[in-house]
């Protein structure tokens, strides 16, 4: 790691934005940093959403519990849509793309009226104000006309990413007690079909809080998966046979400002994931302030973040702050080699894409496909790129402002976090230099700051990232535990929000960020627990004990290796095929978590170093999967353990 800081601290290299993009940039004026009255501010940005009645109070704050624009009703989905109908009715607000390569536009008109129509539904099924709604679907324009109808009436969505097994689908179900699940068929990923019905019937069996299953049908998929969904009469309904019941009149539910819009599970330091819990108005705000200075977003784009709904930024940057902003959004529902390495430009250039949002993983697997495929495309529509989701290297930035960005388009790469609601860290493309590898500024009105251990700040240099003040999308809490909310994120300085980053500061107040500091790993851009992984891994019959860790991997910048002791009724067969063992054990993490969870390395010892006080020495366990000379081992209880584990790794490497 050091040495990554090192080169990332060398990195000299600046790109200001063109004239002609600060001229034309919807934030172009340096004065939008001097924030001189936060509360103000904020409030100046809430005043552009509808508000059915206003607020009294901009913020109470008693730390850490936060409610912004208090005494202020509105609705999610009115703004998102409603408020566009007179001047922007007959404008797409979706472009969608399915895999098979199957188009479907809704202007916002349409949208509407699906949206209303789904609302009426959900409320004919029992849903009402502050019920939760599963939704575990693929990327198809009902989920995201699901998430707004469940805004339109009050009810909080969970959204599941269809990537994840029926086990966690049922564990998040059962955390939130969701009265309805709402899911498909199947979706499309690199040509098959992933069969979520099947999946879902397993998790909502066991959970007693379902009342109703409502289920998409993939239109394509249909014919392939006749034998395989089943429905489950009194329970599960037909999306298309509710809908065309339904009427398209219903009037918004005016909640509270921090009337619970979602929550939506992420992985932290212990086995069981959290439901982060985002409320309505100031989440709205943010999310839509940020669409705009930070996308830039103009009537006339057409803008595109590659996210799954199933992630924040699916929440954030692909429904409700593009929405609320009345842009054009695209949506893709499959994968970025189907049916070739050049779909992505394809899709860029045929529906004229303007604004393209990825992840660094996305970037350098692009780069390992080569950039004669962008170069194959007409890829002048683009005017704004975008990163997210972890670190970006500067090789992989200066690709993609390269071959992407054709050197002309600037790059925000964008630092936030589930928790945050929106971004905090990041460019304003008409206004700041960018430096390949670095998030550069704070959005105007974040407090965001290194601080070291004891809670002072460090100008210059490394330390944890810290937001030091509340911020309208900041996180309420984690749903049902707020000891943990209290312990995870306000304990180690009262008052203050610990990201869970590590991170920089240069002589220009630049931010580098450097990765998690917990038992987090980032994976492709995906947050995993260590402990998640260790507890699937225990699971299995032949497991005795296990130890995660995150390892470097040329795309997904980080991948996940497991040291696994083997009980000792199993230890002969793991020897005698090691091959098949360690796919056993992949599989059974898959089939636990999903696929992204998936242990790229199982690495099989017959212990495991710790300290005297029994804690598991990870950073060592790095150190022999990476292949690297060990770190300090003083503080092992035996020191023995690790000196044959780097043995044995080394022989068979
Ligand atoms: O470690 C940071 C990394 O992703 C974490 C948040 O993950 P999640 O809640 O899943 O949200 C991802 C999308 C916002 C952070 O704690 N991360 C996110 N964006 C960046 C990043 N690390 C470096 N640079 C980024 N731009």
């Amino acid at each position: 790691m050091s040495n990554e800081i090192d080169a990332l601290l060398q990195e000299h290299r600046s790109f200001p934005p063109s004239d002609e993009f600060r001229r034309n940039a919807n934030a172009n004026d340096e004065s939008v940093y001097d924030v001189a009255d936060r509360e103000a501010y904020w409030a100046s940005w809430a005043e552009q959403l509808d508000w059915q009645t206003k607020w009294h109070t901009v913020l109470e704050w008693n730390a850490p519990y936060a409610k912004w624009f208090v005494g202020g009703k509105l609705n999610a989905s009115a703004n998102c849509l409603d408020r566009h109908l007179a001047t922007r009715g007959d404008k797409p607000a979706l472009i969608w793309e399915g895999e098979p390569g199957d188009v479907r536009t809704f202007t916002y008109r349409e949208l509407h009226a699906q949206v209303s129509k789904f609302a009426n539904v959900l409320k004919s099924l029992g849903v009402r104000l502050g019920d939760r709604v599963a939704i575990y679907m693929p990327l198809v324009p009902e989920a995201v006309i699901a998430m707004l109808a469940c805004a339109r009436i009050g009810a909080a969505h969970s959204v599941v990413f269809g990537g994840f097994s029926s086990e966690a689908l049922r564990d998040r179900i059962q955390d939130a007690e969701a009265k309805v699940l709402i899911t498909a068929t199947a979706g499309y990923r690199r040509g098959n079909l992933v069969p979520l019905k099947k999946l879902a019937d397993a998790a909502a069996d066991d959970c007693p809080s379902i009342e109703h299953v409502v289920v998409v049908m993939r239109r394509a998929a249909a014919d392939e998966l006749d034998d395989t969904v089943s429905m489950k009469p009194d329970r599960d309904c037909w999306y298309h046979e509710l809908m065309r019941e339904a009427s398209a009149d219903c009037e918004p539910e005016w909640v509270d400002s921090e009337q619970m819009l979602y929550t939506l599970y992420t992985s932290g330091t212990t086995g069981k994931p959290k439901g982060i819990v985002h409320t309505t108005g100031g989440y709205l705000t943010e999310a839509y302030a940020t669409c705009k200075w930070v996308f830039d977003l103009k009537e006339d784009d057409v803008y595109w973040c590659t996210a799954d709904i199933g992630w924040v930024t699916g929440h954030s940057y692909v429904v409700y702050g593009p929405l609320a902003a009345g842009a054009t959004v695209f949506v893709y529902e499959g994968a970025p080699d189907w049916p070739k390495q050049d779909r992505f430009w394809s899709l860029i250039e045929k529906h004229k894409i303007s604004i393209f949002y990825t992840a660094p993983t996305a970037i350098r697997a692009f780069m390992k496909w080569g950039h004669e495929l962008p170069e194959a495309h007409d890829l002048s529509s683009l005017r704004l790129l975008g990163s997210v989701g972890e670190p970006i290297n500067p090789e992989a930035w200066m690709w993609y402002h390269k071959w992407i960005g054709r050197e002309r388009c600037p790059i925000v790469d964008t630092w936030w976090q589930t928790e945050t609601g929106s971004i905090m860290i990041t460019p304003l493309p008409g206004l700041v230099a960018t430096k390949p590898g670095s998030a550069t500024r704070a959005f105007p009105g974040i407090d965001a700051k290194i601080l070291d251990e004891g809670g002072n700040e460090v100008k210059v240099g490394g330390g944890y990232l810290a937001i030091t003040t509340p911020w309208p999308s900041m996180l309420r809490g984690i749903w049902r535990d707020p000891e943990r909310f209290e312990s995870q994120y306000w304990a180690k300085w009262p008052g203050i929000y610990f990201t869970g980053d590590g991170a920089k500061r240069d002589e220009d107040g630049y931010f580098w960020l450097l990765g998690r500091v917990d038992d987090v790993i980032n994976v492709a851009g995906h947050r995993i627990g260590t402990m998640e992984v260790e507890s699937a891994l225990v699971d299995h019959q032949a497991v005795a004990e296990a130890a995660v860790v995150g390892i470097n991997h040329e795309i997904k910048g980080t991948a996940i290796a497991a040291f696994v002791i083997v009980k000792s009724s199993r230890a002969e067969e793991a020897k005698r095929d090691p091959a098949k063992f360690e796919k056993e054990l992949k599989d059974h993490v898959s089939a636990k978590i999903g696929a992204i969870a998936r242990p790229e390395k199982i690495l099989v010892t017959v212990d495991l170093p710790k300290t005297r006080s029994g804690k598991i020495m990870r950073r060592l366990l790095r150190d022999i999967a990476e292949g690297r000379a060990l770190g300090d081992v003083t503080t092992l209880a035996d020191p023995t353990v690790v000196a044959s584990l780097k043995d044995k790794y080394e022989e068979e490497s």
